[in-house]
């Protein structure tokens, strides 16, 4: 029988083999430790990971040192989160406005600031899936440290006003961060016009290894100290901000992922919106809902409900033939109704039976006729 299709890229995406080509050099080459100032191997993998992280930043038009390396976009969340506590208390700002839909890696560390004494508040979202940034408006105070709305939500593919949110608070002293893990190298222009002060970004999501992203740290005013606090202490990497050994091999397969992104993604793009378009006409023949606005949607996801069909029995049945998910994979090994589902306001059966498919321009074949056969399987 031949393997499943993988339709959950929104989880991980493949890794691209002309990344791995570029990290396996590395690998199998000699020792090379990028804080190893004496000697000419350490200088050459200093060098790469230099030209990584240019590469990195060039997508997000930062400067390469506002680049900071961490082991992916949960990592890079905490820091920007947890990281500004320290500032937060020396100016008096606890308080933060997130909204209800971010994923567990912005919400728990929100979660542990609560419990030091910030004050959090989530904004709501539209059934569309979607905040209203006059709602972020109706929350901002004096004494806000930070805002941080995700730039799309992961299970539904729903793009966040982000542009407006962060306008909100341009010239103040409130700092706006974004988890850019669903869009970094998708998003190209949006994220480059962006006025973020911190953006989250993963390499595993965009045909990058996994255990490698950064956390963007843009400087309002150069003479400004940073706001944003180290976690972890030691030999003083990344300018302080995260110490420890560079992974040089996954820093270049990062660098060479986002300068694969930067040529191919209108190409990824128009094939995504090839097969969105392909599957919503398929699914005309069955009964369904598309959960989220879809004029807000990413091209490459859809998160679906078909009325009666448990999600978790749907998987159980296909799962020979195809690989898709319900909620997020990040957050949880049993099933939870999904948060964000929740929180857009929709029926019990529709959180229950939805479905997250998620693809990208290498999946092995068109996936229609084999989600239709399963769903009208299931529904006998
Ligand atoms: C929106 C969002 N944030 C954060 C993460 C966590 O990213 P990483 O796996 O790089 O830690 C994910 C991964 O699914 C995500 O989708």
């Amino acid at each position: 029988m031949s393997e499943p299709i993988y339709l959950d890229y929104n989880a991980t995406t493949p890794l691209d083999p002309r990344v791995f080509e570029v990290m396996k050099e590395w690998y199998l080459g000699p020792p090379a430790n990028s804080g190893s100032r004496t000697h000419i191997y350490g200088q050459r993998a200093k060098d790469a990971v230099e030209h990584a992280r240019a590469q990195v930043a060039e997508l997000v038009a930062a400067k390469p040192e506002e680049v900071i390396f961490t082991s992916g976009a949960t990592e890079s969340n905490n820091l920007a989160i947890l990281g500004l506590a320290a500032h937060g208390e020396a100016t008096g700002r606890k308080h933060i406005v997130s909204s209800s839909i971010e994923h567990m890696a912005v919400l728990e560390p929100l979660r542990y600031l609560a419990k030091k004494g910030f004050e959090i508040e989530l904004a709501p979202v539209t059934t569309g899936g979607y905040v209203e940034p006059a709602a972020i408006r109706g929350m901002l105070r004096p004494d806000t440290l930070l805002v941080s709305v995700m730039h799309a939500n992961n299970e539904t593919g729903i793009l966040q006003p982000v542009y407006e949110i962060a306008a909100l608070v341009q010239g103040t002293g409130t700092l706006f961060h974004t988890d850019a893990a669903q869009t970094y190298g998708k998003e190209v222009p949006a994220l480059r016009e962006l006025p973020a002060d911190l953006i989250s970004i993963s390499g595993h999501k965009i045909y990058g290894p996994q255990g490698i992203g950064a956390l963007v740290v843009r400087r309002r005013d150069q003479l400004v100290k940073r706001p944003v606090q180290p976690l972890l202490f030691g030999g003083g990497q990344e300018r302080g901000l995260r110490p420890g050994t560079l992974p040089v091999a996954l820093a270049v397969g990062l660098g060479e992922a986002a300068r694969l992104a930067e040529l191919e993604w209108p190409a990824r793009r128009s094939s995504a919106v090839a097969i969105r378009e392909q599957l919503l006409c398929d699914l005309q023949a069955v009964d369904h809902y598309i959960n989220g606005d879809p004029a807000r949607c990413l091209p490459h996801v859809l998160n679906v409900s078909f009325p009666g069909i448990d999600s978790e029995a749907f998987l159980m049945a296909t799962r020979d033939i195809i690989a898709t998910s319900n909620g997020s994979a990040c957050t949880t090994t049993s099933y939870k109704p999904s948060h964000v589902l929740v929180a857009m306001g929709l029926s019990d059966d529709q959180v229950e039976s939805a479905i997250r498919i998620s693809w990208g321009p290498s999946i092995s074949r068109y996936p229609g006729n084999l989600l239709l056969t399963a769903i009208e399987n299931i529904s006998i």
